[in-house]
């Protein structure tokens, strides 16, 4: 896409976001540079601990994970997230034979690829451009022929999708790693201040994180959004076990993408993000249905997050 042009697809899907009784719009589109540069540094801040708790899991239970996921692993990364979590991760299997990270965003793969490259000489790294929530094929190369495939999916990523989404994310990781175990990361139920801390960090980076959304689609869509006439919002709905962030219009206002009229009266909110909290139960019942056993769970000591090593059932 050169400058100036649309993107088609992200064009349809806002368009119909908007004309939603709710507006809600996918937070995919957080995801420009500026977005991943502040998603970035919503992992540091203090009251952000589900970065900081999963990899003090990884880090505590490592050796375990490592003996639970065996030797010659080949590792399936769904998203080409964390850097730091695949290291500590390849850091504790005997002899890692490849790493497929799987993203769609080229330069992501790209800085993740080039970083176990130098770091992990007998590793190899194939990284595949691609849409981890659409079944795809993985490269053909002899070091992935008849190799048991182990998947990785940090993060808690799982919990920004609505709960038939996630199991049918789950059902298409089953199918692409062909029989192998998937590690995943799942951020757990707890007290609401934690939640409510967590997504409305005192530094105000949640907020521009979740306001940069804006930015991003006037690019992407030619929108005339402006920021200041949003505000942030994020608050835990328990009843369905979830955080919600939406934009909230500070005043009565029309919004133009590509030449479509959308009104906003005072108050009303676009819903940008919905991040699930499970319960270890709740997130084993929902594996099972997608034809998942949970054959180990790791916890901190104060049960905030958890990572579950599944196996095809
Ligand atoms: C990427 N995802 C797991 C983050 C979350 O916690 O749901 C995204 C995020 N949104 C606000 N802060 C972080």
């Amino acid at each position: 896409m050169s400058d100036g042009d649309i993107d088609p697809d992200a064009l349809t899907e806002v368009l119909a976001g908007l004309s939603l009784p709710q507006k809600t719009l996918s937070p995919k589109f957080f995801y420009d540079a500026h977005g991943s540069a502040l998603f970035e540094e919503i992992m540091r801040l203090p009251e952000y601990y589900p970065t900081r708790t999963e990899l003090g899991i990884l880090r505590q239970h490592g050796p375990e994970i490592g003996r639970a996921i065996g030797p010659d692993a080949v590792i399936v990364e769904f998203g080409a997230g964390n850097v730091e979590k695949i290291r500590l991760l390849l850091d504790v299997l005997e002899q890692p034979r490849a790493f497929v990270p799987i993203d769609i965003s080229g330069d992501h793969l790209n800085e993740a690829a080039a970083a176990l490259d130098a770091a992990y000489p007998g590793l190899t790294v194939l990284p595949v451009t691609g849409d981890f929530t659409k079944p795809l094929a993985l490269p053909e190369h002899p070091v992935l022929q008849g190799a048991r495939l182990t998947g990785f999916f940090p993060g808690s990523t799982i919990g920004n999708f609505l709960p038939d989404e996630a199991e049918a994310f789950l059902a298409t990781a089953r199918a692409v790693l062909r029989g192998g175990d998937l590690l995943i990361g799942v951020d757990l139920v707890k007290d609401e201040r934690v939640l409510h801390a967590a997504y409305n960090d005192a530094a105000g980076v949640t907020a521009a994180f979740n306001l940069n959304m804006l930015t991003h689609l006037n690019r992407l869509v030619r929108a005339d959004f402006d920021p200041d006439r949003f505000e942030h919002r994020a608050f835990y709905n328990a009843e369905l076990g979830r955080i919600e962030m939406h934009l909230v219009s500070t005043l009565g206002q029309i919004v133009q993408v590509d030449g479509q009229v959308f009104a906003f009266t005072a108050g009303e909110t676009i819903h940008t993000e919905c991040s699930h909290k499970y319960t270890l139960a709740g997130f084993a019942a929902m594996s099972a249905k997608a034809g998942w056993r949970t054959a180990r769970t790791w916890c901190d000591a104060k049960s905030w997050f958890s990572l579950h090593l599944l196996t095809p059932a």
